[in-house]
């Protein structure tokens, strides 16, 4: 079968990932090199030219914005693409195709992430998929771009997707599993209802709302209902906006609001937490700085908190963590805390660290992040006799600024 050998290829040679083509890698890479080419490594942060983030994409392919495309070069071989002269896995399975995967218990992360905040959609969940090394993906990839396909009756469901939120060796650290950071879509008396009054059941996390009608998201109610041993059906993976620099010294900047922290976690895990990046004097091979701003509604909702704190304990010189709780928090001025009214306070030092050419910025999530973006540094861009869509876009094209807003 094609696919099969497009795997194998993939993970026979899997040093295509961390090997670089023709310029020679700064060294030691982000990640990659104590792991032969079958072990628990899987693709690497460091061969993939930056390659970061990846998302899993349940679906609606065709949704995808194409940004990606410019950015890489046309697919040489099956299950693989050329980005930045490497190679890094590509939609290996595909909706018509797609591998059969499980739910696998997952001791990181139990299930739910989120507490009841008295909003129906209340719930993300982190759920772990065992791909048995078939399904190779890199961090920042959106497997993202990348999906699973949930069945209706005899048909597959139009495909979501999700961002990963696991490092390219999952949480296990094995190559063999990914996860997912998935908010569970509930809306209660809204324009739309699957469920009308009385036909409402209480989820997995005991949520119903047999009194109300009720529109449940497909995918993510069949996700954040799963439970370990259930088949899923999984594509990709894909996306290549997202990809980490090669550039053990580079900086990164990671905004992100709600589930759009999955690809940050993927980062994180990678940068501070796996083998995959320790180097070999027992440090990290990341030698840069690392400052996450996260937003959410409710405290309750903050996402994988527990590890951004052990983080910061652990590495108070590397790691900087800033979150913006919109419905609990307000600034000086009385405004709502948007992740853009947190940065505001560090305005000046992230407009320095963005001078830098080492720097990154990643953004994740919502697509009005990217507006508050320009509100956030526009004063300060001028002040500086410059223009911030300019200064973005001129980023965009170094390849600094990376977003994937949905
Ligand atoms: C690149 C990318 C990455 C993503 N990553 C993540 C992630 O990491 N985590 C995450 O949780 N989500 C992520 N998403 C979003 C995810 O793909 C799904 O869109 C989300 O989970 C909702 O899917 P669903 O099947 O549950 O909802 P759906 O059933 O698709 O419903 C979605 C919306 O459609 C509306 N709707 C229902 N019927 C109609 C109709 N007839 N006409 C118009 N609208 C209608 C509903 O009101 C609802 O608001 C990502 C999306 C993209 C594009
Ligand atoms: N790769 C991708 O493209 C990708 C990956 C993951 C997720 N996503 C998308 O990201 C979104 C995340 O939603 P969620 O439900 O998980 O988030 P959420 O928990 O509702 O959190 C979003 C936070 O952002 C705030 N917010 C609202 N408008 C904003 C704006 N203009 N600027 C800055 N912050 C703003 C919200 O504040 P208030 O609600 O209080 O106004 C809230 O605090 C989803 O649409 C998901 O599809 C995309």
């Amino acid at each position: 079968m094609a696919q099969a050998a497009a795997v194998g290829a993939l993970l026979g040679a899997s040093t295509a990932f961390l090997a670089p083509s023709a310029a020679p890698a700064p060294a030691p890479a982000l990640r990659g090199a104590p792991h032969s080419s079958r072990d628990s490594t899987g693709p690497g942060l460091a061969g993939a030219a930056g390659v970061g983030a990846a998302a899993l994409g349940l679906g609606l392919l065709a949704a995808r914005p194409a940004a990606t495309a410019c950015r890489a070069a046309a697919v040489k071989k099956k299950g693989v693409k050329v980005v930045h002269g490497k190679e890094i896995p590509w939609n290996l399975f595909s909706p018509k195709a797609p591998y059969q995967g499980k739910v696998v218990e997952n001791d990181v992360h139990k299930q739910t992430l989120t507490e009841p905040t008295g909003d129906a959609n209340w719930e993300t969940t982190h759920v772990t998929f065992d791909h048995g090394g078939k399904v190779p993906y890199i961090e920042g990839q959106s497997i993202g771009g990348s999906g699973f396909a949930v069945m209706k009756g005899e048909q597959p469901a139009k495909i979501r997707l999700y961002s990963i939120a696991s490092s390219a060796v999952g949480d296990d650290q094995t190559s063999k599993t990914v996860s997912l950071c998935v908010k569970r879509v509930v809306e209660v008396d809204g324009k739309f209802a699957n469920r009308q009054k009385g036909e409402d059941k209480p989820d997995k996390a005991g949520t119903a709302y047999p009194e109300n009608q009720v529109y449940r998201g497909v995918c993510s109610n069949h996700i954040c209902d799963m439970t370990p041993g259930d088949e899923v059906l999984i594509t990709g993976p894909t996306g290549a906006e997202m990809l980490l620099p090669e550039d053990p010294e580079a900086n990164i900047i990671m905004l992100a609001t709600g589930t759009g922290i999955a690809p940050m976690r993927s980062y994180l895990r990678l940068l501070f937490h796996d083998k995959a990046g320790a180097s070999s004097d027992g440090g990290r091979k990341f030698k840069g700085k690392a400052w996450l701003f996260m937003g959410v509604p409710y405290s309750k909702s903050l996402l994988y908190d527990d590890e951004h704190q052990t983080y910061k304990k652990a590495f108070p010189d590397q790691f900087r963590y800033d979150y913006a709780v919109s419905r609990e928090q307000k600034n000086a001025a009385g405004q709502k805390m948007y992740i853009q009214t947190k940065m505001a306070e560090y305005a000046e030092e992230l407009w320095e660290m963005m001078q830098d050419e080492k720097t990154h910025v990643y953004m994740c999530g919502l697509k009005g992040m990217e507006s508050g973006m320009a509100e956030c540094f526009g004063p300060i861009a001028e002040k500086n006799g410059l223009v911030w869509a300019e200064f973005a876009k001129a980023m965009k094209k170094a390849d600094r600024y990376h977003v994937e807003v949905y």
